[in-house]
């Protein structure tokens, strides 16, 4: 699903590293966002949702356009993607902020402060204020109009997250820093007694709370000390995208969406780039096809079960930026500048 703006270039690099290391795999490709819009008068047209239903895994690009938030909810293209989440309950959002070495001049933050940064936003992705009812824009008595959005969980969903975020953590450092906003939110509060309660069948993870304002600044100032940080929907859309910038460029980090769904190795997921769909760079060669390429990785890790294969395509990212390729996003000077398809072919040529 490469969906709109430059979601089809970066998604292509990652299909010619699909093809370089798993020239078996069965892939179909099925419209959504503008694209779905275009083809069949939808941003998620049935047939692509019975695609994505029949798939081990979903290797999407990004979906959305200028202006799409004056359409009717409907109608816009960003759409595709919630209700391609909310179909597959895919709740566990995994997305990681990892610096390489190699672009610690690329970030915007002082080396000391980000070298070394590696850690991984589990953002719930299926509930909160982004799904829960009442919603919608309203008339009140007096003919004022009136917006509202609901922020709601329900202790199963807190739970399921929960577990996924002290799974991942055995799986890495072992510490988990759960974000809310348990200080003001009735929902927040109750998100906190479910993270402790279920932290207490994993005594061997260290657990620790934030408030969401709190864990911005810390994110900032010492990203350094954290390993797994859990959070709602809302928030972790938000703290994303604030990690994504230690890492030097949002060009650089994918993510993977999971839920319930099985393959027969492994888990059922979606895989995207956590850049959106940059209509303003679209169509021009520039874009960073890197995320795409990562998110791949996580592809064959979690829901084909080859972490081998994961490896060696991220070893080959690692590569490339070691032989001094950039893409714009990344450019510093002495570097190599290479376009999207150079950039994709480069990791192919690593391979
Ligand atoms: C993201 C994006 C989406 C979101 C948009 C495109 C609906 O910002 O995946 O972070 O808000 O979840
Ligand atoms: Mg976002």
């Amino acid at each position: 699903m490469a969906g709109d703006g430059i979601g089809p270039e970066v998604t292509t690099q990652a299909v010619k590293v699909l093809r370089a290391v798993l020239p078996e795999a069965e892939t179909v490709e099925a419209p959504v966002g503008l694209a779905g819009i275009d083809a069949r008068g939808v941003p998620l047209p049935d047939e692509s949702l019975a695609l994505a239903r029949n798939c081990d895994a979903i290797l999407f690009g990004a979906v959305g356009g200028p202006g799409e938030e004056a359409l009717p909810r409907d109608k816009r293209p960003g759409t595709s993607l919630l209700l391609l989440r909310e179909a597959l309950q895919l709740y566990a959002n995994f997305r990681p902020a990892f610096l390489f070495p190699e672009l610690v001049g690329a970030s915007s933050f002082k080396p000391e402060v980000v070298e070394g940064v590696d850690l991984v936003i589990l953002r719930e992705l299926t509930g909160d204020i982004y799904f829960g009812q009442p919603r919608g824009i309203e008339t009140d008595a007096s003919g004022q109009r009136y917006g509202v959005n609901t922020m709601r969980y329900t202790e199963s969903e807190i739970e399921r997250v929960a577990h996924a975020a002290f799974r991942a953590a055995r799986q890495r450092r072992g510490k988990v820093c759960s974000v809310d906003k348990a200080n003001v939110l009735e929902t927040m509060q109750l998100w906190r007694e479910v993270l402790i309660r279920v932290g207490a069948e994993y005594p061997d993870v260290e657990l620790t709370h934030l408030f969401v304002d709190a864990a911005a600044m810390m994110l900032m100032r010492t990203p350094k000390r954290f390993d797994v940080i859990v959070t709602g929907n809302m928030f972790g859309d938000i703290l994303s995208d604030a990690a994504a910038m230690l890492t030097g460029s949002i060009g650089m980090l994918p993510s993977a969406s999971l839920g319930e769904g099985r393959t027969s190795v492994g888990q059922m997921g979606l895989y995207e780039p956590i850049h959106g769909s940059a209509p303003d760079i679209a169509g021009r060669d520039i874009a960073n096809p890197l995320a795409a390429i990562l998110s791949f990785a996580m592809l064959l890790r979690h829901s084909l079960g080859m972490g081998d294969k994961a490896k060696r395509v991220e070893h080959a990212v690692r590569k490339v930026l070691a032989q001094g390729y950039r893409t714009q996003d990344i450019f510093q000077p002495g570097k190599t500048m290479v376009g999207t398809a150079a950039m994709g072919d480069a990791v192919v040529q690593a391979l």
